[in-house]
This record gives C-alpha cells, sequence and structure tokens, in this order.
C-alpha cells in the first residue's frame, strides 16, 4: 500500500514536473505536503562551514534533517561528492523528494578568483560584468552549485564600511547597470541549463548606509533619499529577473529588515510584483531579539514569516517555531503557502526536481574548475578594472628593456591578496603576484630587486633603509603599497582610510630619491592619501585584481594594455569628508571660498581627491561641445544629445564618455548632477567618434513632493565628459 503510494506520488510530480507552469507545478507538490515538510523548505543551513558568527542548528544531523524533508536549502557545502550525497538523501530517501538547492557566496568567483566587485564596476563595462558572471556560473555549476548570494549591490557612500569593496560604490545608475548584467550573467538566458545558477540580489535594502560605516548598523534615510538612490540596483536586480533577494542585517528607520513589510510586502511584492524568494541574511531572523523588536525567537519567526522572509538561513527559528505558530493559529497557513510555492518555484525554474543531479558530474566539475579558459577570462577583466591615478611626465608605461628595476612593499610579494576578500575557494597558490607578473613580463636583461621594506601594518621602519638603497641603485621603482585582503569585506570596517601602518612614509622617502617611482595601489575601498598623491608621479588603483593581477598589472606598468577603468566611488581626501559623494545636494549655501558662512571645512578642502568617474589613460581625449536635438520637450517626449570624442594622444585607448544632468528647479532639492548614460569606445590615434545619447523621460523622473514618480517641468543642464567634474554643458527644458 505504502509503496503504491509513493509511486503514485512520484509519477504526479513528474508528470506536473513535465506539463505545467512552474506555478501549477509547485501547487501540485504543496498540496501534497504536510506542515512540517513545508516549513522544512523555508529552513537554511550552511554545512561544512560558517561564514557567520555561532548560531544555534537542528537537533538531527544535516542528513536526518534532510532525509525527515525538514530543510529546503543548504549552502557552503562544497564540491560535487557532498553535494550528491545530500541531494541522493532528498530525492531518494525524504518522502516527497524535493530536491535541495545548493548555494555558496560566489562574490567575485567560485575558485578562478576575478576582480572584487568594485574593481568590476570601475570597468564601467556591463557586457564585460556579465561575461565575468557567466563564467563564474559555469565554473560555480560545474562544482555543483545552484546559487550564488550575488549581486551585492548596496549603495555605499562611506568607505570606512568594508563591504563597499562587495558593490559597485556610489552611484544608483552604474549600479543598477552593473546589478543587472550580473543577473543576466548568473542566470543566463534559461536557468533551467546546468551552467546557469540563481543569482540573489542584496542586502535587501540599504545595507551600505550603515552609521559611521560600521558594519551591521543602522541606517536611517528619508523615504525620499532611500527611494531615489538606494533602491534601484535592487530594482534593476528583479527587473532582469532575479530570482531570490536576501534581507539585509540593518534597521532601517526603526523596522530591521527580516521583519520589514514596508520592504518585502509593499515595495518586493506590491509595487513590484516580484515573485522571487526572500531568503533571510545569516541569523537576521534571530537578530531580530537584540535588534529589540522581538523577546524571543518565536516571536522573531512570526515576524519574518509575516514580512513575507521566505527562507530562513541558519537562525532555526522556523525550524522551531514556524509550525506551532500555524498551529496555534499566529500564522496564517496561506503566509507559509506562499513562500513554500515561491521556493519550490524556483527548484522548477533550475530545472531541479526534472533532474536533480544534472549539475552534479565530478567529470565536469574537474574539467571546468580552474580551467585555462576561465583563467584567461579573469585577466581580461583584470585589465579593464584597473584605473590610473596620475602620470606626469609620462612615467608610466615604462620600459620592457628597463636595466634595474626596484619592487618594493610586502603586497608586491604576495599572491594572497591579490584574491581579495569574500573569495569563495580561491587558493593563494593559484594567485599571481605583482611581482612575479612583472618577472613574467620583462626579459632576464632585467635585473629586478624586490624588498620588503615594510609590512602592510605595523610601525616598523627597519626595512626602509635596504628600500631606499635599492631604489637608489635602480632605474625604476614599482611601489606596492594597500590594504590586506583581510582588511575589506564583511566585519572589516575602519575608522581610518588612510594607507595602514607606515607603507605611506615609505613611498614618500623613495620617492625623495628622485628616480622614477610608481605608485600601484592595492585596496577594497576608497583611501586617502593626499600627500602622496601630490608628490608621487605615478599612482595605478589596482583594487584586488583576482588571481591574474599580477599578469594584468604588469600589462599596464609596461604598455601592453593602455588602462581605462575609471572610479566608481569617490576618494576623500581625508576620512573627516566622509560622506562625500558625486550627486550630492546644493544646499542653501554652497561653499563659495572667501564667503565665511557657507559650507564647508574650516581647517580642510571640501573637494575629494578624486572624483567619481575619474580615470586616465596613456593616451589623451577631446571633447566638443554637447548638441542637443531639441532644447525644449513635453513630460513624455525625449531629445538625443550627441558630441564626439578624439583620441589626440599617440597610443590606441579606450574611454568612457559619461552623461549627467541637473534638474535645476524641482518641488524637491536635486543632486548637482545626476549619472544617467555612458559609453566606452576605443580609438585609435587621431580618431574621432561622434556619440549619441537619448534623454527618456524615465531618466528625468524621480519622486516629488507629493511621493509621486514623475517628470517634472522646469529647466536642466545636461553635461558629459571623462569624469563627474571635467564637462562640457549643454541646457534643455521640460514643458507640460
Ligand atoms: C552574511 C553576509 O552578510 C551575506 O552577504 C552572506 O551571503 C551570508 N553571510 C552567507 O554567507
Amino acid at each position: 500500500m505504502k509503496k503504491i503510494f509513493f509511486l503514485l506520488l512520484t509519477v504526479t510530480i513528474i508528470q506536473f514536473a513535465q506539463k505545467k507552469t512552474f506555478e501549477q507545478r509547485a501547487d501540485s507538490v504543496l498540496a501534497l505536503m504536510n506542515l512540517e515538510e513545508k516549513v522544512g523548505q523555508l529552513i537554511q543551513y550552511s554545512d561544512g562551514y560558517a561564514t557567520g558568527g555561532s548560531t544555534v542548528g537542528p537537533k538531527e544531523n544535516m542528513e536526518e534533517l534532510t532525509r525527515k524533508g525538514g530543510v529546503g536549502s543548504f549552502f557552503n557545502v562544497i564540491g560535487v561528492k557532498a553535494i550528491k550525497k545530500l541531494q541522493k538523501v532528498a530525492v531518494e530517501e525524504s518522502r516527497l523528494k524535493i530536491p535541495l538547492i545548493f548555494g555558496l557566496d560566489v562574490i567575485h568567483g567560485y575558485r578562478a578568483i576575478f576582480p572584487v566587485p568594485l574593481a568590476e564596476a570601475s570597468s564601467w563595462n556591463p557586457s564585460l560584468v556579465e561575461k565575468s558572471a557567466r563564467w563564474q556560473a559555469i565554473e560555480a555549476a560545474s562544482a555543483g552549485l545552484q546559487w550564488t548570494f550575488n549581486p551585492m549591490v548596496d549603495i555605499a557612500r562611506d568607505p570606512r564600511w568594508g563591504r563597499i569593496m562587495e558593490g559597485s560604490g556610489e552611484d544608483p545608475y552604474l549600479g543598477s547597470q552593473m546589478s543587472a548584467a550580473r543577473v543576466r550573467g548568473y542566470q543566463g538566458k534559461d536557468l533551467s541549463a546546468n551552467t546557469n545558477i540563481l543569482a540573489c540580489v542584496k542586502h535587501y535594502a540599504a545595507y551600505g548606509g550603515a552609521e559611521g560605516g560600521r558594519d551591521y548598523n543602522t541606517v536611517d534615510l528619508s523615504e525620499r533619499n532611500f527611494r531615489d538612490y538606494y533602491l534601484p540596483p535592487y530594482k534593476a536586480a528583479v527587473d532582469a529577473g532575479v530570482g531570490s533577494l536576501m534581507a539585509s542585517f540593518n534597521e532601517i528607520g526603526g523596522v530591521p529588515s527580516s521583519a520589514s513589510k514596508f520592504l518585502m510586502t509593499q515595495i518586493l511584492r506590491n509595487e513590484w510584483k516580484s515573485d522571487a524568494f526572500v531568503v533571510s541574511d545569516w541569523n537576521s531572523i534571530g537578530e531580530l531579539i537584540p535588534h529589540g523588536v522581538a523577546k524571543n525567537l518565536k516571536q522573531a519567526a512570526e515576524l519574518g514569516i509575516n514580512a513575507t522572509v521566505d527562507m530562513d538561513m541558519q537562525a532555526s527559528a522556523y525550524y522551531m517555531h514556524l509550525a506551532e505558530l500555524v498551529k496555534e493559529g499566529k500564522v496564517n497557513i496561506k503566509l507559509v503557502d506562499d513562500a513554500v510555492r515561491r521556493v519550490l518555484i524556483a527548484k522548477f525554474k533550475l530545472g531541479l526536481f526534472d533532474s536533480p543531479y544534472k549539475y552534479l558530474d565530478e567529470e565536469r566539475e574537474k574539467k571546468n574548475v580552474m580551467s585555462k579558459d576561465i583563467v584567461n577570462v579573469t585577466k581580461e577583466v583584470a585589465l579593464e578594472t584597473l584605473v590610473l591615478l596620475k602620470n606626469e611626465k609620462n612615467v608610466l608605461p615604462l620600459k620592457k628593456d628597463i636595466k634595474k628595476l626596484a619592487v618594493i612593499g610586502e603586497l608586491a610579494n604576495s599572491n594572497d591578496d591579490v584574491l581579495g576578500g569574500w573569495a569563495a575557494q580561491g587558493r593563494k597558490e593559484d594567485g599571481v603576484s605583482i611581482l612575479e607578473g612583472i618577472k613574467n613580463k620583462i626579459g632576464m636583461n632585467t635585473k629586478i630587486n624586490f624588498v620588503e621594506g615594510c609590512k602592510v601594518l605595523g610601525e616598523d621602519k627597519s626595512g626602509f633603509e635596504k628600500a631606499v638603497e635599492a631604489v637608489e641603485n635602480a632605474d625604476a621603482a614599482i611601489v606596492v603599497i594597500g590594504e590586506n585582503r583581510s582588511m575589506t569585506g564583511e566585519a572589516s570596517s575602519r575608522a581610518s582610510i588612510d594607507i595602514p601602518g607606515v607603507q605611506e612614509e615609505l613611498a614618500i622617502q623613495l620617492i625623495k630619491t628622485g628616480k622614477p617611482v610608481v605608485i600601484v595601489l592595492m585596496n577594497g575601498r576608497p583611501l586617502s592619501f593626499p600627500n602622496l598623491q601630490k608628490n608621487a608621479s605615478a599612482i595605478l588603483e589596482t583594487w584586488f585584481a583576482g588571481i591574474q593581477a599580477g599578469n594584468a598589472v604588469a600589462d599596464v606598468l609596461f604598455g601592453d594594455f593602455n588602462p581605462n577603468g575609471k572610479l566608481p566611488v569617490t576618494f576623500p581626501r581625508s576620512v573627516g569628508q566622509v560622506p562625500i559623494y558625486y550627486n550630492h545636494k546644493n544646499t542653501g549655501r554652497p561653499h563659495n571660498p572667501g564667503d565665511h558662512y557657507t559650507s564647508y571645512y574650516m581647517d580642510f578642502d571640501n573637494t575629494p581627491l578624486y572624483p567619481f568617474g575619474y580615470g586616465l589613460s596613456y593616451t589623451t581625449f577631446e571633447y566638443s561641445a554637447p548638441v542637443l536635438s531639441k532644447t525644449q520637450i513635453k513630460k513624455d517626449e525625449s531629445l538625443k544629445i550627441s558630441f564626439s570624442v578624439k583620441n589626440t594622444g599617440s597610443v590606441e585607448g579606450s574611454e568612457v564618455a559619461q552623461l549627467y544632468i541637473r534638474d535645476l528647479v524641482g518641488s524637491v532639492t536635486r543632486p548637482v548632477k545626476e549619472l544617467k548614460d555612458f559609453a566606452k569606445i576605443s580609438l585609435k590615434p587621431g580618431e574621432l567618434k561622434n556619440i549619441e545619447f537619448t534623454i527618456t523621460p524615465e531618466k528625468l523622473k524621480f519622486y516629488d513632493i507629493n511621493m509621486n514618480y514623475i517628470v517634472e517641468p522646469g529647466d536642466f543642464k545636461v553635461f558629459v565628459g571623462t569624469n563627474s567634474v571635467d564637462v562640457k554643458e549643454a541646457r534643455f527644458s521640460v514643458v507640460e
């Protein structure tokens, strides 16, 4: 009897799996589930290693829990073999045979590590970023994974926040482009292909607005600020079809995200009409207790499910209390059913019901993890993420036949730090240090003298003398300084954004030798270094450029690649200026030098060290004045803006032409500039290209005084240029 029941059950599931829509299929499974099994689908545990603080797990071991249908997903399970073991229990030994979904933080690669996301945003090249995500997906899927907790799209205006490295910087437009590109890259066109994985946009929402840049801290934003600047990249992911979202740790205006009906129900479900499922962050439902909105885990579970946080990562709140809450009538079963349906739909979309082992092929894993091809793509991506910040007297590129080269700095010789934070299964033996990259690049005739000089951290200057001597005896020096990879990422906030330790002091001493000194920065956040900026002739920002960092950086240092990255975030002169961002408001008293009663620091400059969108090339570009197709449009009309960019230097190069607007008078105040479009073009020496951008009504909309998202009539300025400061402008107006 029992056997016949199971047979029928399996046949029913398979039949539905073949014919019906995802919703119908999910409902057909839902109809067979008991309460405990439903709750099980909403539970997720890390198995293998932890990516968060200690939590209380289930009383069963993970296999037992899987067998009884008490878990819907695992993360941090590494490798096809381990994943297969658990999936087998789920689909062969549990009553309903519902497949598990396995996730991991593939933030910039699984084993083949790409540049950190902030670096990738510096490429201002969404199709390249999509390509990066695509390759990450292929590798991760080959390792048995079906889900990455990425893209992280939190807008961040505070470089003290260590997680700024995981996102795309300070701008909603650039951030949205990167967000959508990554979703497209991970999920591909058809989620059911076994090379595609589910993306998870995070951390919903506004996690980057943490007070003081302290991780996990309070966020308090006006709804207008929140909707205009922080929300767009999450919306872009939803519009690109993202399959899941992760609730953030922070509160916004007194309500922690994991209990926020405003975020989950009002915005996500009602306004955006999304049926993507929401997973909590690590124990973020449990953290409703210390936040002070739940008196115990049971109430936390109630708040979480009521807000439609579908899956409980690691808190055991749903595991311990959800069934009981339903039985007591405190939680409507419909909420649970809706959540389960969303999770099942994702599993159906991934094709896991039809073929639960399709990601689990050990041969494919061997072939695709760290394949030659993916390693090559990591380099291709890395090249476009490097940002040339200074190049006086064309110190760069260096000549390959240079006789004696000094390479200085602990980071120069590190094949570990190049990986950056959140590097999944990345291994240092796969990383190419800057020193190694230089050695790979130049011939035997160059004598390279590597001297550490000092460590990244600490006050020890005993190595200075040797470093100075090495530079004095060389024809040029490359000095690699910055942060260790562990200094950015989760729980890695810094109160200072100076270059750590005595590295900057060492660099200044080396510059004083009078030899050509190139500063190579490695870091995961904007740093402030006004003194170095003033004294150095050449500075190259390399972020954490991934496993091929050394080879990519050497290509730029020796002129085999002309740098074209642009900053996706403002670099402050001092931490005291934070928050400092390009799309700020004008205020009632904008700074007016000479007028004391205006908005400025009496002891410091107002301007940043480097503005948003900044980055140099080995060539130069000249912009023509912008020409508008019309100078007056109606609210629902578009206009075109055209201009030319000419390569006025002697080498080929790529330029990111940027379009900004300013709404001069509104029912509410508007930023002094807002990025609205950009185009990356490549130009041969002397070549000129015409660029045309279209300003659509969508680009002019904002939340007006009544919180309606509209275009307001009035005058606008439009700017085009090479960064957010060096621009040429024109004007147009919008009429009713
Ligand atoms: C906590 C982090 O905030 C989140 O980004 C990550 O995805 C989870 N832990 C899982 O590792």
